[in-house]
């Protein structure tokens, strides 16, 4: 994979300053908690994947379930040139839409877009090695902070799959979902990934596997902590616990304290105290339900093309236009 085909608009050292002010603002504050971006270094990146092979992380499968079954209306409803795709990760289930745009014949290329150098520059070796002649341009950059670097070429459609867009609480989804609106010309594409509101029972275990998978992705975050901030968190003094928020209708994933203790983050030069039983926020994951998503997307600027789920009807795909 040369070097040339991958743009860095976000460097390590980038990262990691971002890292330091919010390590202070969340750790400092009541409740403490921390922005989700940092679990994926590439020991995050690689035990995500992880999860998505779980016996109890549905999401994947079901949008891997809605993709083969609909990429080739995708391909032909969007007819798109360029393809994006934001939080790429592994871009493993993205290869049912490169297949498709290509057996139509529009697709010239495809860029990535991960905040994870490491899971981009894994995932750009394997696509350079199965579609070599497509051209591919990955992005390491935020894709909260950075879509003025999307290409700008041929129609576009812009994928964002796995359901991180429940990861940003409502207050963030709606300026995220205007400021993708604002670069796209009328007529462009959004397909979003979407998991559904249901019951908890199946819920809850996506996010505590009995492998214990998932808590070790949690636990990651500290690890990130101890290596960015020369910290001494003793993660396994910290349970993980995944939350149903009924009224929020999102996932809460937490770090529980298991004793009272002092942590050190040196290159903070900051000493912040757990109480026994104190949680630590490290991520949501939210919901949705038809109409609410729908209405989120037409207040950003999109209209809906199509809503399909899986025949279970666990997780949504929304094709939705640039108005
Ligand atoms: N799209 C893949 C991966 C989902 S995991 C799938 O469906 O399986 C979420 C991905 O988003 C990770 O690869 C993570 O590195 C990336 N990510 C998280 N926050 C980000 C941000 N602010 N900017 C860019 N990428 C981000
Ligand atoms: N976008 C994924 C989701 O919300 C990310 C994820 C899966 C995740 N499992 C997790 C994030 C556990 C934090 C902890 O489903």
């Amino acid at each position: 994979m040369p070097e040339s085909d991958l743009e860095v608009h976000l460097t390590d050292a980038d990262l990691a300053a971002g890292l330091r002010q919010d390590a202070r603002r969340g750790l400092t504050a009541s409740p403490k908690w921390l922005p989700p971006k940092y679990f994926y270094d590439a020991r995050g990146s690689e035990l995500f994947e992880e999860i998505t092979r779980l016996p109890e992380y549905y999401p994947t499968r079901a949008e891997r379930e809605i993709l083969t079954t609909r990429a080739g209306a995708i391909a032909r409803l969007t007819g798109a040139k360029t393809l994006i795709e934001l939080g790429s990760g592994s871009s493993e289930k993205t290869r049912l839409l490169l297949d498709a745009l290509r057996e139509h014949g529009t697709l010239g290329s495809f860029t990535p877009l991960d905040v994870s150098g490491a899971a981009l520059r894994h995932a750009l070796t394997d696509l350079r090695r199965d579609y070599p002649d497509l051209h591919l341009h990955g992005i390491v950059a935020d894709f909260v902070h950075h879509l003025e670097v999307l290409p700008e070429a041929g129609t576009r459609l812009v994928a964002f799959l796995g359901g991180t867009i429940g990861n940003f609480t409502p207050a963030e989804r709606a300026p995220f979902l205007a400021a993708l609106r604002a670069r796209l010309a009328p007529g462009e594409f959004l397909l979003l990934g979407a998991d559904l509101v249901k019951d908890p029972a199946v819920l809850v275990p996506a996010y505590d596997d009995t492998a214990g998978v998932t808590a070790e992705f949690n636990r990651n975050v500290l690890h990130v902590l101890n290596r960015e901030l020369d910290a001494n968190f003793e993660p396994d003094a910290f349970a993980h616990a995944a939350v149903w928020d009924d009224e929020r209708e999102w996932i809460e994933m937490r770090l529980r304290a298991l004793a009272p203790m002092r942590v050190r983050l040196d290159a903070l030069d900051l000493e912040i105290a757990f109480a026994a039983g104190e949680e630590l926020r490290t991520e949501v994951s939210a919901k949705f339900r038809r109409e609410g998503l729908t209405g989120e997307l037409a207040a950003a600027g999109f209209a809906v093309r199509d809503w399909w789920t899986d025949r279970a009807g666990r997780f949504a795909l929304t094709l939705a236009a640039a108005v």
